[in-house]
């Protein structure tokens, strides 16, 4: 039987260079590989814990669901859903938190680090990795391709899976993180974690005017311009790396290393580079944004093919609890 990959990105901003090197491109590895059976999704609950505008939610949902395909992601061959179509996750979901102690939540790094900025916490973001071991579990993957910073979240849900089996019956697959470990985190324009809560991050389909002035933002030494410069430490070139060619990349270290070679210079190879990195990306999202409908269509299928894998699972967890089954 084929295994099975899983993975879900939250429509809280547009898709950046973060998710694309540390999410997108190890599902695209994953859609190639034909013993694998795919599933990848928006996860719309998931945003609600930053009470978004609806109009800005299914804005971003829709883009979220449109950047996956133009990146790459077939829905002939990937199941690519939006969560919210498949509610039995909210019922999983439920039904996992009576196997989790408050504890294990309260010392998720996720939840620490949202509460060291947000006064009032709401039961959203401290439940989050229950939903997320719902919407993993809930389709039985083998791994989930996710970056490094989800380490934990997936750790979260191995521990609900054996916990479940123990107490109810083998049920679930314990699923194993698909991390690749030498992309780590994508630096953003201030040296943090590219990430689409902060106002930080390098989109993939802006226009180029906004991509350009997201460049222009990465913060930098004041290392005058004539003299050498160190590339490691630098986020141009520590975002350049991954897109480069091998002779690029000598080459931009040799003009750091020489002087006369200034930040402004880099960031306009760096503005190259993405422009055509990722413009065959970038037609087919133009492509997509004249046809919604195609879109809309891709989505209603995506939504059924998940569905039914999930109505069989939370059947299969129901009975398995003791819920229902009364009558026929
Ligand atoms: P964000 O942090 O921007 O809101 P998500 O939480 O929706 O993004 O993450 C979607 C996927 O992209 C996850 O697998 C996550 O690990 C990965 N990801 C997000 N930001 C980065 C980053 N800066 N470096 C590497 N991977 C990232
Ligand atoms: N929590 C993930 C993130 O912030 C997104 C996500 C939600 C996810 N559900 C998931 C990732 C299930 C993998 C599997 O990036």
């Amino acid at each position: 039987m084929k295994k099975r990959a899983l993975s879900g990105i939250k429509p809280t901003g547009n898709l950046h260079l973060g998710n694309y090197l540390g999410a997108v491109k190890g599902f695209l590895d994953l859609q190639a590989d034909k013993e694998v059976d795919n599933f990848y999704f928006i996860a719309d609950y998931h945003a609600l814990n930053g009470v978004p505008n609806p109009q800005d939610l299914r804005d971003r949902t829709l883009h979220i669901f449109k950047a996956l395909i133009s990146l790459g992601l077939d829905p002939e061959q990937s199941t690519i859903f939006v969560q919210s179509d498949i509610p039995e996750h909210v019922e999983l979901c439920w039904l996992l938190t009576g196997l989790t102690p408050v504890g294990l939540m309260e010392r998720a790094h996720a939840y620490k680090d949202a509460i060291a900025h947000i006064k009032n916490p709401n039961m959203g973001l401290l439940c989050y990795p229950i939903l997320q071991a719902a919407d993993i579990l809930i389709y039985d993957p083998q791994w989930v391709p996710v970056g490094a910073d989800q380490k934990q979240h997936i750790e979260i849900s191995r521990d609900l899976a054996e916990k479940f089996n123990r107490i109810y019956g083998e049920t679930f697959i314990v699923p194993d993180p698909l991390i690749k470990e030498d992309l780590a985190i994508i630096p953003g324009t201030d040296g943090e974690k590219m990430s689409k809560s902060k106002n930080n991050v390098i989109q993939i389909f802006g226009t180029e005017k906004e991509i350009k002035a997201q460049i222009m933002s990465i913060q930098t030494d004041s290392t005058p311009l004539e003299e050498p410069k160190d590339f490691d430490a630098c986020h141009i070139y520590n975002i350049y790396k991954y897109f480069a060619t091998p002779t690029e990349l000598t080459k931009m270290q040799d003009n750091y290393r020489g002087g006369n070679y200034g930040y402004g210079h880099a960031k306009l190879a760096l503005l190259e580079k993405l422009l055509e990195y990722f413009a065959p990306a970038r037609q087919r999202m133009d492509e997509l944004d004249k046809n919604e409908d195609e879109v809309r269509l891709l989505m209603k299928k995506g939504a059924e093919k998940a569905r039914g894998r999930a109505q069989k699972k939370i059947q299969q967890v129901r009975k398995a609890m003791g819920l229902g089954e009364f009558y026929a």
